[in-house]
């Protein structure tokens, strides 16, 4: 029997190849970017026990395990370092050292191996005794214009160190101005700012956090500089003033949570849109694969997808090793 529909969208969806034809979104190895965690203590690849597969990677082995990414396919890495613990102090100086971890790891890799792309993180939080990613004044605050100041001081340093881009993930006022100014003031004025402009106050950053050796853990409160989860209208305004301050990329991040942000910043503004698939995002999908509960391949390919389908335009994630092989 017949009921003589008109519409029947699934005559769309009848085999395999109308379905790639009338596929809206895909995904390329250029969308991915894979944040990369570097160790000054490690001398084999460490593994984070919260994110299976990911490890912290000693300065020895990273330009050799930069390449076998590279030959799959994936050319822009963002590198976060895990310090030695000696090194932390309450203003995070070591930020400012120009033979820091974080900095020898541009040379090292820029030195040897041209065709990637390197995106430096602008951020006390791994160089801090507190955790916090600016500096703690007396009163318990995080102090604004003198963290400002030295992260600018720090992203100058990463340029000479030979990364592509410099991403301020600390959510100072004003930073993006800063920097931009201090990059052009020291020539380099193609240094591109990627901005971690709608960052909200998130308990999915515990593995990473765990990961860089933060003594913040999950619980550390970072609610006087990241968003609330509550609102939108708050990330907005942080997006307009990091594009009118002069942020080449805009970020969101966590990924998934912020969807209706990634979506939002898509249509509203002329630049690249990044969102950051988040470390307790990764760790999720994983935990629930482990139990025996989802299929891990597929929700990571569906939850990336469903990014890019929101908006963005580059896609940071742990997953990406994974599934840049099966596109
Ligand atoms: C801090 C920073 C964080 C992440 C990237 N940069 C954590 C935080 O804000 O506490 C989180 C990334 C992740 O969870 O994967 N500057």
């Amino acid at each position: 029997m017949n009921f003589n529909f008109t519409h029947r969208p699934r005559r769309l969806r009848n085999n395999p190849i109308l379905r790639s034809l009338i596929s809206e979104n895909s995904l390329r190895h250029s969308d991915f970017v894979l944040p990369v965690f570097i160790s000054e203590q490690a001398l084999e690849p460490e593994p984070i026990p919260s994110m299976p597969e990911i490890f912290r990677w000693p300065l020895g082995l990273l330009v050799p395990q930069i390449k076998k990414w590279r030959d799959l396919g994936i050319s822009s890495f963002a590198i976060f370092p895990q310090i030695d613990d000696s090194k932390k102090d309450l203003t995070g100086s070591e930020f400012l050292n120009p033979s820091s971890l974080t900095f020898r790891a541009a040379l090292e890799i820029k030195s040897v191996i041209s065709d990637v792309a390197l995106i430096s993180d602008i951020a006390l939080d791994p160089y801090t005794i507190h955790g916090h990613d600016g500096i703690l004044d007396s009163t318990g605050n995080i102090d604004n214009d003198p963290t400002v100041e030295t992260l600018a001081k720090g992203a100058v340093l990463a340029a000479k160190s030979g990364y592509d881009l410099v991403a301020p993930s600390d959510m100072m006022d004003g930073r993006i101005k800063i920097i931009r100014n201090e990059l052009e003031n020291n020539n380099f004025p193609n240094i591109g700012i990627i901005s971690y402009s709608a960052k909200y106050s998130s308990s999915y950053y515990g593995p990473f956090r765990e990961a860089i050796g933060s003594r913040g853990d999950t619980c550390l409160d970072k609610s006087t500089y990241q968003l609330s989860t509550a609102n939108f209208r708050e990330a907005k305004r942080e997006l307009l003033l990091d594009f009118q301050e002069g942020a080449d990329i805009l970020m969101v991040k966590p990924a998934e949570p912020c969807m209706d942000i990634i979506h939002y910043a898509r249509n509203n503004f002329d630049v690249p849109i990044a969102a950051y698939q988040v470390s307790g995002e990764y760790s999720r999908i994983w935990a629930a694969h482990l139990q025996g509960w989802l299929d891990l391949e597929s929700c990571a390919m569906e939850s990336i997808l469903s990014i890019k389908r929101a908006g963005a335009d580059i896609i940071f994630t742990y997953f990406t090793e994974k599934l840049i092989q099966q596109i």
